[in-house]
């Protein structure tokens, strides 16, 4: 049997990986820069986490939601504590675009309403919703284009205004730092005229925290540069650090019953411990503080490239854009210069998704080989 052909991939076939670097099957070492598209928050193959994950599967890998799990518990706790989000419940999912549907469901059960505002530019995952409030043609099916979704620009106040007042919104899903866009942002009062237009209209805010939350941008999640809170916040991506694991933290205003949500997989014992070990390591070994200050690092060596035209981004979720498209410069880097890094819908944005604790030597040879394949 073949595999389903969707995917251009590049010739490298890794076989190990540890920390930032990933080793391929002719025993060369690359420097992941990339993540595996922003989901290895703690590097690959962290000891604790490997510990973590073996020791669960000796004891109990999986039962259905049908039992009680104290580990999703646990897990709650500990996530509510870290990331300050103390007033919302957990529900556990498998990936991103689940959460984002989720939480779409959620705002629809809860308003009784079906229409939903999102960006220009946004991506929110490639299921039925979630889809649908992606700003990407191409990738909606007809089944898909049934939701109705108004698309926005990101920091136009009036034309926001104008459609939070439709009466058939049930959410508006806003990501703070746009991933597969372009690391493009609200703007803080921009974020805050949202949430509050939200509230005076019974909208949901939805926070879609996916690539930019547990740590990313410096902040627990990237919402929080911005002084607002959301209704439904999505994670996923960095929450694993490979797990498919995802959920969402809905506020205590939104009450649960009974058959709302369901999964079988979501917040079986293996992705809770695995989640459980990216939180712990993120704390002790303080990889927020890290992700903000490497990140400046980054930003005040990237000056210095005169070919450099733009340097967006927050934390370890950084672009920097050039007068030109960036697909042969990603090629040099990978087969040359032996460094993963990312693209974006903005052809012209090399993206940089590095685990939370890469070092400054890291990055002064992300600058090396940059400057070697620029001159
Ligand atoms: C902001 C954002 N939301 C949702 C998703 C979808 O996540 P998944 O691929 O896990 O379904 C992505 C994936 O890139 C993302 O960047």
């Amino acid at each position: 049997m073949n595999l389903f052909d969707v995917y251009p991939l590049y010739d490298v076939t890794p076989v190990s990986a540890r920390g930032i670097e990933v080793v391929d099957d002719q025993g060369q070492t690359y420097l992941d820069f990339y993540g595996g598209h922003a989901v290895i928050s703690i590097g690959h193959s962290h000891p604790h986490y490997v510990n973590r994950i073996k020791t669960q599967l000796d004891k109990i890998g999986f039962y259905s939601n049908s039992i009680k799990n104290p580990i999703q518990e646990e897990l709650a706790d500990k996530l509510g504590k870290l990331s300050g989000c103390l007033d919302y419940q957990l529900f556990l999912c498998n990936s991103g675009a689940e959460a984002n549907e989720n939480a779409l469901k959620m705002a629809s059960f809860h308003t009784r309403k079906s229409k939903v505002i999102a960006f220009d530019n946004s991506f929110h995952g490639r299921t039925s919703a979630a889809v649908a409030a992606t700003d990407n043609p191409a990738i909606n099916a007809p089944i898909n284009k049934q939701q109705i979704v108004t698309f926005l620009p990101l920091n136009d106040f009036d034309a926001f205004e104008k459609a939070i007042q439709s009466e058939d919104n049930c959410a508006v899903i806003l990501e703070a730092i746009q991933g597969v866009g372009g690391l493009d942002e609200p703007s803080t009062e921009f974020y805050q005229f949202v949430a509050e237009k939200c509230k005076e209209n019974g909208v949901v805010l939805i926070a879609d925290e996916v690539q930019s939350g547990f740590g990313r941008s410096g902040k627990f999640f990237a919402f929080q540069h911005h002084g607002i809170q959301p209704d439904i916040i999505s994670i996923a991506k960095g929450m694993g650090n490979g797990f498919p694991v995802g959920g969402i933290l809905i506020h205590n205003s939104i009450e649960a019953s009974y058959g709302l949500l369901g999964t079988t997989f979501g917040g079986n014992h293996l992705a809770c411990v695995a989640t459980l070990a990216v939180l712990e390591v993120l704390e002790n070994e303080s990889l927020i503080t890290n992700a903000h200050e490497l990140g400046e690092y980054f930003k005040e060596k990237a000056k210095h490239i005169s070919q450099v035209k733009k340097i967006k981004g927050r934390g370890l979720m950084l672009g920097l854009e050039f007068d030109f498209e960036v697909a042969e410069l990603r090629k040099n880097l990978i087969y040359k210069q032996h460094l993963f890094t990312g693209g974006s819908k903005n052809k012209k944005l090399l993206r940089i998704l590095p685990a939370l604790n890469i070092t400054k030597e890291h990055i002064d040879v992300l600058f090396e080989a940059l400057t070697k394949e620029l001159t």
